[in-house]
């Protein structure tokens, strides 16, 4: 259970994976809670009541403990909120040296390395402004990357991009998937949420409504308002 003051934004949304989902889609329409539980997953917020395991281990519920589960993940807001002062590349070395202790020599060797393999090695040195939603998308993702998190949260990735950048920002998220990254991700892309994922996690009016094998979603889904959801997504296209 989640409230902000005296609204329940999460409420009933109990659901377990497989123990061998690797790539989680938070599916649902909007206001439904993904970006709550997204933010429950990722130590931002405790839940007033529940506990959340993640790889058979329970977070912590004191502040002090949620802040150390939030430095082991790796979270993406929707929106990408990197620093606007600072270019690609101090966006990913910066909190490596402030947040995890690195070395300077370390956390540039790192920076680099990731970014170049999001396809930004020409785009170091920029700031936010400088770069396309898409490159902001990448650099986002490759921060939190970067102090190699357990899981990597990414609330609706594309949410603001064109299609070509959509295209770009999935390409990177399903090769991370391939690699064995471990993702939860909010997401309104189907087709692609069919294509990546491993589980569904369909949530509306702060309930868990559907969690199952996405094949068994994409097929079958139990619960009517995932039929109308997807009914929904799936007519224009
Ligand atoms: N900080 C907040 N304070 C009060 N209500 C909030 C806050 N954040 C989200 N909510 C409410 O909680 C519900 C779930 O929101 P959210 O988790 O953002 O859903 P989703 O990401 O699925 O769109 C919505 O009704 C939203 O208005
Ligand atoms: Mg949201």
């Amino acid at each position: 259970m989640k409230r902000y003051g005296e609204f329940n934004a999460l409420n009933g949304a109990s659901f377990q994976t497989g123990e061998d989902a690797r790539v989680v889609a938070l599916l649902g329409p909007s206001g439904g809670g993904k970006s709550t539980l997204l933010r429950v997953l990722g130590g931002l917020l405790v839940p007033e009541e529940g506990s959340v395991l993640v790889n058979g281990v329970a977070l912590p519920k004191d502040p002090e403990g949620a802040l150390e589960a939030l430095r082991q993940n790796g979270f993406v807001f929707q929106g990408y909120n990197l620093f606007p002062h600072l270019t690609a590349l101090q966006n990913v070395t910066l909190p490596l040296m402030v947040v995890h202790g690195q070395s300077e020599q370390a956390a540039q060797q790192r920076g680099q390395e990731l970014l170049t393999r999001l396809g930004l090695f020409d785009h170091l040195h920029k700031r936010p402004a400088e770069l396309s939603g898409g490159q902001q998308q990448r650099a986002a993702i490759a921060r939190a990357l970067a102090p190699k998190p357990r899981l990597l949260l990414l609330d609706e990735p594309t949410s603001a991009l064109d299609p070509v950048m959509t295209g770009e920002v999935l390409d990177v998220i399903r090769e991370l998937a391939q690699e064995g990254q471990q993702i939860v991700l909010a997401t309104h892309e189907i087709s692609f949420a069919r294509q990546v994922a491993d589980w569904v996690v369909f949530l509306a009016n702060g309930t868990v409504q559907e969690s199952s094998t996405s094949v068994k979603f994409f097929y079958d889904p139990m619960s009517s308002l995932a039929k109308e959801y997807l009914t929904a997504l799936t007519k224009y296209r």
